[in-house]
């Protein structure tokens, strides 16, 4: 069986091929960074238009090099809901043209189960953290469709904190990966960061104090020489990595379980795989972490979880976008 595959929930329009067997077989990602940055964010209506524009002319490059599909997944949500809308209409359009079963895909399913594509996958049942723009969730899976909550973001999601931190610091849009640049050059222990909900127990996170905090102490700098940015940077990274770290070794403790998939943008993160691979030794677990590329938003990701879900019996269900649909609303195939 092959799935094409289709990501349009947020600024990426990705596009793919999965086939059974043989694993990615097709994939193309357009990023529409350079059109969100002068605005400091994504702004939802350019979003929506730009997946227009670039979708079809992906999809048609995909047949042609990867040949027909058997199956359409497409990405229903959680996310922007008219850029959701371009993947939902041309996934389930084609897929009716060729009647062709069309599967709606959960986004943060398909970050949860894209590490099995790689080389040394886990075994359900495992934790997962996943950090992204949108999402901070530490999420026990059990099965394919069975997955329990265990901690989530109070506030700000984690990428959105890196994002957020790094405006602050002047730096452009999306500032995560290049926080993590001028981090790397700045010395740790300057500055006195919060730990958010770091004493309380639980696995819940909250990010806006920190952010906060950066702002207070940005503004005591005078001028002068620019060595605090990095410095600044570095502590905040520092304080991030260090509640990642914990609460993850507090989900892994509270379930027993052998194994942590780390999955979203922020696990492209270096200093949070060094923190989390530190952990993992002391707690004598595995840690996993996809390829950068698997990380981030992409479209091999959705094909490979609509193909799970067919593979495993799921039935195409009416097209509906939605904004919000948390994890835990999912169910295993055939139930
Ligand atoms: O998973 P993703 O591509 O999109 C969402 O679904 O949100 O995650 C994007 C997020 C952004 O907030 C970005 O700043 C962050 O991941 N990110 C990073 C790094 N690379 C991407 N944050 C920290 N360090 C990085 N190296
Ligand atoms: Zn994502």
């Amino acid at each position: 069986m092959k799935v094409l595959g289709i990501e349009t929930s947020c600024d990426e329009t990705g596009v793919a091929v999965y086939q059974e067997g043989t694993g990615i077989v097709w994939e193309a990602l357009y990023s529409q960074i350079a059109l969100h940055r002068e605005y400091g964010g994504v702004v939802p209506e350019l979003a929506s238009r730009d997946h227009v524009r670039r979708l079809a002319p992906m999809v048609e490059r995909a047949l042609a090099e990867a040949g027909a599909p058997d199956a359409v997944a497409w990405t229903a949500g959680p996310g922007l809901i008219g850029a959701l809308l371009v993947g939902a209409s041309l996934g389930t359009a084609f897929a009716a043209a060729r009647a062709l079963p069309a599967l709606a895909v959960n986004h943060l399913e398909g970050h949860l189960l894209a590490p099995l594509m790689g080389e040394d996958a886990p075994e359900f049942p495992f934790v997962v953290l996943l950090v992204s723009g949108g999402h901070t969730l530490l999420v026990e899976a059990r099965a394919l469709g069975a997955y329990r909550l265990l901690g989530t973001t109070l506030d700000d999601a984690a990428g959105e904190a890196f994002d957020k931190t790094a405006s602050l610091l002047g730096l452009p849009y999306p500032g995560g990966p290049e926080l993590a640049r001028l981090a790397a050059t700045g010395r740790a222990g300057g500055f006195d960061l919060p730990r958010p909900l770091l004493n309380r127990p639980g696995c819940d996170f909250s990010f806006s104090g920190l952010k906060t905090a950066v702002l207070y102490a940005a503004r005591k700098q005078d001028g002068g020489d620019d060595g605090w940015r990095a410095d600044l940077a570095r502590d905040f990274e520092e304080a991030v990595v260090e509640v990642l770290c914990e609460k993850s070794r507090r989900a892994l403790e509270a379930t027993g379980h052998g194994e942590l998939v780390v999955a979203g943008g922020v696990a492209a993160n270096a200093r949070l795989r060094e923190g989390l691979g530190r952990m993992a030794e002391r707690q004598g677990v595995r840690v996993i972490f996809p390829a950068p590329g698997l990380c981030t938003d992409n479209g091999a990701m959705i094909a490979h979880a609509g193909w799970r879900r067919l593979a495993a019996g799921e039935r195409p269900q009416p097209a509906k976008v939605r904004a919000r649909w948390p994890l835990d609303e999912l169910q295993s195939p055939g139930k």
